[in-house]
């Protein structure tokens, strides 16, 4: 994402619309952290991904961060209750108050379930959840996450095939060397698609049964996928009757 992106889709927003409590859905490398960081600089909300508090964890040794590392590296999911009490301190800083995109999470029905139950006990946000779902072939996928290198200092993310950083391998901003996630590998994908499979899709069902969701085409450019999701949320929060 550059910082082009975002201030052509900051313009054209006009921050008329704020989204509230977004969840954003979709298999490994769909783009879900991608649109995330076009949201959250163009709402002001933040981004709360699982995926990047557990790996904070880990850089800081944290007992929670050894658990998770082994479980991370095979593409196996965290434990509910580890990632569950994750989110909830997580969703009681301030900055969450007004709303934020939740990014990677809920991904078992357990976590769905205890997320609606928190959310529908908390005296601070009294909007409803609405979720918008990010659709790529597996194939797709597995290119985009073969391709992914990260800025370990400003945390910025390139892909070699559609996104490269201008010189090989070192990042445009800070010019730190980029580096390659620990489970972006060929073996640890396989097994994060079988969790997608046999635990994510039963929450997309779950909240395409509340009926505040939508599906979009991610295999379309960044800048067009993020606006495909600004026009659902658009709807979706007026479907709401809510005004955030
Ligand atoms: P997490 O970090 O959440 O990984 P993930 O869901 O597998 O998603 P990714 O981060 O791989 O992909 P993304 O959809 O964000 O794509 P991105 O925008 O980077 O989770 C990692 C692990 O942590 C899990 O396997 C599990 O072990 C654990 N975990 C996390 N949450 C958990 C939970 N709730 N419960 C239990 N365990 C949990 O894009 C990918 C690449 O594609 C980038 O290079 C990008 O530049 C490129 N790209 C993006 N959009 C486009 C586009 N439109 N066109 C071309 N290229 C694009």
């Amino acid at each position: 994402m550059s910082a082009g992106l975002i201030e052509t889709t900051e313009a054209r927003a006009g921050r008329t619309f704020l989204p509230g409590p977004v969840l954003l859905l979709g298999a490994p490398g769909v783009g879900k952290g991608t649109q995330s960081q076009i949201l959250m600089a163009e709402f002001g909300i933040p981004q709360i991904s699982t995926g990047d508090l557990l790996r904070a964890n880990i850089q800081r040794g944290t007992q929670l961060g050894k658990q998770a590392k082994s479980l991370m590296d095979a593409g196996q999911l965290v434990p509910d209750n580890v990632v569950n009490g994750m989110v909830r301190d997580r969703l009681a800083q301030p900055d969450a108050a007004t709303g934020y995109i939740l990014d990677g999470y809920p991904r078992t029905l357990g976590q769905a379930e205890w997320l609606d139950g928190y959310l529908a006990a908390s005296d601070t946000l009294h909007l409803d959840l609405i979720a918008v779902n990010i659709r790529v072939d597996p194939g797709e996928s597995q290119r985009r996450i073969a391709g992914r290198r990260s800025c370990p200092t400003c945390k910025r993310v390139y892909n070699t095939y559609s996104h490269p950083s201008k010189v090989k391998n070192i990042c445009d901003f800070d010019g730190s060397a980029l580096v390659q996630r620990s489970d972006d590998t060929e073996a640890a994908f396989v097994q994060r698609m079988e969790a997608y499979k046999n635990q994510t899709a039963a929450v997309i069902a779950h909240y395409w049964g509340h009926g505040r969701f939508a599906e979009v085409d991610g295999t379309r450019s960044v800048s067009e996928v993020a606006d495909a999701i600004r026009r659902e949320l658009v709807a979706l929060r007026a479907a709401t009757k809510q005004v955030v």
